[in-house]
């Protein structure tokens, strides 16, 4: 992999092998006092955020320091992007400084490949950490991750992705990286917050909460995105809540061994109620614990250019 820009077009082997390596190294780490391995010793790694984020911006710097790797934090609102630099010559000044890798958040959609472009000849990877409406990979196999290990595969698994589907590059995400790990995917939102051309997606289409849940074995909430909704008929917070806010009498339409994820952050009481979040069902903390073992084999199979069958072992080599 050279870089991980979506997970549309990302083969069933490319998403298995960094999964599986996840996996080693989650085992490989766990209680341990000191979560550090050599692996990537030498590397820099650069997070480039001009959107706020917690758990993503967070768990690539953990991600990159248990994996030895040098990394540099930067914020749009503290750099000189501030004083009107562009996202092309903060890129390059970021490559010339010595990245190996630049983890980019950006609101508009495309931005992430259009800094791979740019970086073409520097020999640095990007990976997208959220391009406006558009992917958010890495989020995405995080999510694959703890599904496969609460329902122990995808393979015909049904997953309802539920919510703000129009502006989620978390729900686009999901959907090309769900079914290409054989998982069938039905997305269940009001019809203004669905993308025009949705009907071309390989998903099934439903706007009857109440009716999809009892037949799925994971359940995805989605994060309203007010900042994102400008114009437009979208449903009031009541009128969304009461109609696809997953609370405690939804959750028991839900067949027992069925898992609640939601990408982060959550609005409680909205999209979600408290007692459903914080419910053993539900893998919220997981997805985030999670995150940092994925964000780990991201940066490992992008920086050690590693995608044999021994990723998973190398990865953790002492
Ligand atoms: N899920 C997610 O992307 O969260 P952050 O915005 O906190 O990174």
């Amino acid at each position: 992999m050279r870089h991980l820009l979506g997970t549309e077009g990302l083969d069933v082997d490319t998403a298995t092998a960094v999964l599986d390596t996840a996996d080693e190294l989650k085992r490989t780490l766990l209680g341990r006092e000191v979560r550090k391995l050599p692996t990537l010793r030498g590397r820099t790694v650069v997070t480039l955020f001009y959107e706020n984020s917690t758990r993503t911006r967070v768990s690539f710097e953990i991600a990159g320091k248990w994996m030895s790797a040098d990394v540099v934090n930067v914020s749009a609102s503290s750099s000189s992007v501030g004083k009107g630099e562009s996202l092309r010559d903060t890129a390059l000044t970021l490559a010339a400084a010595g990245a190996d890798c630049v983890v980019v958040r950006h609101p508009a959609s495309g931005a992430a490949h259009r800094l791979a472009c740019w970086l073409e000849d520097n020999g640095t990877s990007v990976v997208n950490a959220g391009d406006g409406t558009h992917e958010h990979p890495t989020q995405a196999l995080l999510d694959a991750a703890t599904l496969r290990e609460r329902l122990g595969g995808l393979t015909g698994r049904r997953v309802a992705i539920v919510g703000d589907v129009l502006h989620s590059r978390v729900a686009r995400s999901n959907v090309h990286l769900l079914t290409t790990l054989g998982a069938e995917v039905v997305l269940v939102a009001p019809p203004t917050l669905l993308p025009v051309g949705v009907g071309e997606w390989p998903v099934t289409v439903s706007h009857q909460l109440d009716a999809e849940l009892p037949a799925v074995d994971a359940v995805m909430m989605l994060r309203v995105q007010a900042e994102r909704m400008h114009g437009g008929f979208f449903p009031s917070a009541r009128e969304y809540s009461i109609s696809y806010g997953l609370s405690q009498a939804r959750q028991r339409l839900l067949p027992e061994h069925a898992v609640v994820l939601h990408p982060g952050p959550m609005l409680r009481g909205m999209e979600i109620a408290s007692s459903v979040a914080d419910a053993a069902s539900a893998a919220i903390t997981e997805q985030v614990r999670n995150g940092v073992h994925v964000r780990m084999a991201v940066l490992y199979h992008l920086l050690a250019g590693d995608n044999t069958a021994d990723a998973a072992d190398a990865a953790t080599a002492q």
